[in-house]
């Protein structure tokens, strides 16, 4: 009977010590779980009519391990909102007046968590759409690196800057990069 009571008594230290042991794995693996969730500090956020800047952004987001955040507009345009033969259409009407701001159906609610801001868009009329403009204002973007990237139909950046910048006059801002057609590695290449 001592005996048998001995076996329970040493079989029972060995299941609490094995026991013990995954609780001790389990912990760590926690750990560095949470150590691989670190909060990114650079931000993609693009505006996208027709998906073109859409597709650039997400390969820019992976290049430079961001999180992407796309800017959308409380009301969405539409094809006719984007004829730049109509001069009366949306697009045509916001892009004449520059002081107009389109109103956005969302936020980056963590802005402070990132001191690289990437802010991507289709070049309108030689410049950025007056909605990116909206949202530089909606944040205090003093002090962070704003880089602006774009795709267009062949222009260049032409007066982006000089419409933008004063949207947020304290930002870091660097010049424009045009992603247009730009693949993975293009991307990469152009971002080092
Ligand atoms: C209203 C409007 C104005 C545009 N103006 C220009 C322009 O000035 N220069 C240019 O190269 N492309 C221009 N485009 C073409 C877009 O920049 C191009 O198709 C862009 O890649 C579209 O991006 P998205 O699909 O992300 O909206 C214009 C497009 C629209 C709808």
């Amino acid at each position: 009977m001592k005996r048998l009571t001995s076996i329970l008594t040493v079989s029972l230290v060995f299941v609490l010590c094995a026991c013990a042991g995954n609780n001790t794995k389990q912990a760590v693996g926690e750990q560095s779980n949470s150590a691989n969730m670190k909060k990114k500090t650079t931000l993609v956020a693009y505006f996208s009519a027709t998906g073109t800047t859409k597709a650039a952004a997400e390969k820019l987001a992976e290049v430079v391990d961001a999180d992407l955040h796309e800017i959308q507009p409380a009301q969405p345009y539409t094809a006719a909102d984007l004829d730049w033969h109509n001069k009366k259409s949306r697009s045509s009407v916001e892009m004449e007046d520059k002081s107009s701001r389109p109103a956005i159906k969302n936020k980056v609610n963590n802005m402070d968590q990132y001191s690289t801001v990437y802010i991507g868009y289709p070049i309108w009329w030689y410049i950025a759409p007056t909605i990116i403009n909206t949202f530089v204002e909606q944040y205090n973007l003093e002090g962070k690196t704003v880089i602006p990237f774009f795709t267009s139909g062949g222009s260049e950046a032409g007066k982006t800057m000089k419409y933008l910048t004063p949207s947020a006059p304290k930002a870091n801002w660097k010049d424009p990069i045009n992603l247009t057609g730009k693949s993975k590695d293009e991307i990469k290449d152009i971002v080092k």
